[in-house]
């Protein structure tokens, strides 16, 4: 199995200290800065938006993971690609029109991801799967970080990862909810290939030590 890419979420970390985060972050060798945008409609949250992630994309070369938790995908997804997302992921339960969208972040030269709320099938992104590069599944309810993970997507996990198995389609596998070094195991046995993590990384802790004890944790098979 080639290695799990891991992404701290950002919105996660001390906002007022999002330089330091992000510097150390960069030590740590993270594969992705997961940056989580919340409207307070889609989601209860506000969180950081546009603006911010043009002053993230001015202080590092680090891959930006955006994640659009928005009611109006169609009509913001050119102001984050203009601000300097390198894989945008909207969620699909939001969009009129997710093939266009797909085809808009692929012309920008970025990489097109879909993001399922846990209530949603992946079959209802079947007809997408061509066009994607990444596809979150998401296993909490999102809007917060600090969730209990739901394992009753497991299955969701598995049955995705199987299809994209057969089908030979070179999605990256992203989960995204209450990852921790509990579950990074059996996630990436499941079929994952790629964690957000918040909590689990900004915990007030040495952030190189948790996101190294993470990779490791997800390169073990659980017991
Ligand atoms: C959920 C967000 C997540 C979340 C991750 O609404 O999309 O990215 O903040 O945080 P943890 O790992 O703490 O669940
Ligand atoms: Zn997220």
């Amino acid at each position: 199995m080639s290695q799990i890419k891991i992404a701290p979420s950002l919105a996660a970390g001390r906002l007022l200290y999002l330089g330091d985060e992000i510097r150390k972050l960069e030590e740590a060798g993270v594969d992705a800065v997961h940056f989580d945008v919340m409207d307070g409609h889609f989601v209860p949250l506000l969180t950081i938006g546009v603006p911010f992630l043009e002053q993230v994309r001015a202080v590092t070369n680090l891959h930006l993971d955006v994640h659009i938790m928005v009611t109006n995908p169609d009509d913001v997804l050119d102001d984050y690609l203009n601000a300097g997302a390198d894989t945008l992921s909207f969620h699909i339960e939001a969009a009129r029109h997710a093939h266009r969208l797909c085809a808009r972040i692929k012309q920008a030269g970025r990489r097109a991801g879909i993001a399922l709320n846990p209530a949603t099938h992946w079959q209802n992104i079947e007809f997408l799967l061509p066009e994607l590069d990444q596809v979150t599944i998401m296993t909490v309810n999102p809007g917060y970080s600090r969730q209990q993970h739901l394992t009753s997507m497991h299955s969701k996990i598995r049955e995705f990862a199987n299809f994209c198995r057969a089908e030979n389609y070179a999605i990256d596998i992203c989960v995204d909810g209450g990852v921790n070094l509990g579950n990074a195991g059996t996630l990436a046995q499941l079929g994952a290939n790629m964690l957000v993590a918040g909590g689990a990384v900004f915990n007030g802790g040495n952030m190189v030590d948790a996101v190294q004890a993470l990779r490791k944790a997800a390169s073990e098979r659980p017991v």
